[in-house]
């Protein structure tokens, strides 16, 4: 029953914008799937952000500009794709309701990143109710465009498992075939999804050791700059060890000839200065048609292309909940 060429992702918008590790992390995936002739449905997940963000509710919505900006930076074609968000498309309030009335509670208790968002919110005091139901939330996202597959990273897995059970058993208790599985798409190369922060943790903007999509050539220059290399390597003449320093992580990914600035870094036939200014080369080059993008876009652009998304992915979602009505014999 799927169209078989529909694709589905989204990202919260937690974050005025994206980092190189979204963007390597699953961004990118999008982009070449979309190549590849997918027709391809990127959300903005408004209504998740509020999931921990809920008294910053301005912000979450203010973001949604900026990371659609950021989807088309990266290469999402808004002609050939769907580019939307969550709460422009009414459905998704509707679907996610009547799935929580079918949802067992014991399914969303064992998801494990409910347990660790539950942990960063520091007690139950505070903790909503909606970020209980957050995997509901996203199979609603999922299903109302009955995809072929999913493309997310790895961390994903859990809500996915989660959607197709719910799917699952939507069938089974209004004896219907509205919902096909869907496909886990993670990228094969995940390798290169495990970009570290430029301190050597992981990416992400509370440590503040991110290199941002929309960052300008000179903050990403001075990033590098600053980034963490091996901390006994004094001297160009001292070794380096590659495995734990920031820059030559970075190489690995980014530079065609990695395994030898690997070699020399670890002989002593290099410092770190060279290697971070070949590092920005690189990056800044790789980084350019982004830049050339987001700088063409306007946020009045931006608007326009988020109401054209609202309408075509609403098209899909009312046939669905049409389905899924008549389903539940609930006319
Ligand atoms: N939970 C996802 C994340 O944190 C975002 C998301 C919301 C999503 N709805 C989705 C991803 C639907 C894929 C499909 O990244």
């Amino acid at each position: 029953m799927s169209s078989n060429k529909r694709i589905l992702s989204g990202m919260r918008s937690t974050n005025p914008q994206l980092h190189i590790g979204n963007y390597e992390g699953a961004l990118r995936n999008w982009v070449q799937l979309q190549e590849e002739g997918y027709e391809l449905f990127c959300m903005v997940a408004d209504w998740h952000a509020l999931t921990t963000m809920y008294e910053d509710s301005g912000a979450a919505s203010d973001n949604s500009i900026e990371i659609a900006k950021d989807f088309i930076a990266a290469g999402i074609d808004p002609k050939r794709s769907v580019v939307f968000r969550q709460s422009h498309v009414k459905e998704h309030a509707e679907l996610y309701l009547l799935f929580s009335m079918i949802t067992p509670l014991g399914w969303l208790e064992r998801v494990p990143t409910y347990k660790e968002k539950q942990q960063d919110m520091g007690g139950t005091e505070r903790e909503p109710y909606g970020l209980l139901g957050y995997p509901v939330l996203q199979t609603a996202d999922i299903l109302l465009y009955r995809p072929l597959g999913v493309p997310v990273g790895r961390d994903q897995a859990p809500h996915l498992e989660i959607g197709n059970d719910i799917g699952a058993r939507f069938n089974r208790l209004y004896k219907t075939e509205v919902f096909t599985p869907y496909k886990y798409m993670i990228p094969e190369d995940e390798n290169r999804a495990k970009v570290p922060g430029l301190d050597m943790r992981k990416m992400s903007k509370s440590y503040d050791n991110c290199i941002y999509l929309s960052d300008t050539e000179d903050a990403i220059a001075l990033k590098i700059k600053n980034a963490f290399t091996t901390p006994t390597k004094l001297r160009k003449t001292d070794p380096g060890v590659p495995e734990g320093c920031a820059v030559c992580q970075f190489l690995r990914l980014y530079s065609p000839n990695w395994e030898q600035q690997w070699a020399e870094d670890v002989a002593g036939e290099r410092g770190c200065m060279q290697s971070k200014k070949e590092l920005t080369e690189i990056l800044l080059e790789y980084l350019r048609p982004m830049r050339e993008r987001r700088a063409a876009l306007s946020d009045d652009d931006v608007r326009d292309i988020l109401a054209d998304g609202a309408l075509r992915a609403g098209e899909v979602a009312s046939q669905t909940m049409e389905m899924v009505r008549e389903a539940m014999k609930f006319r």
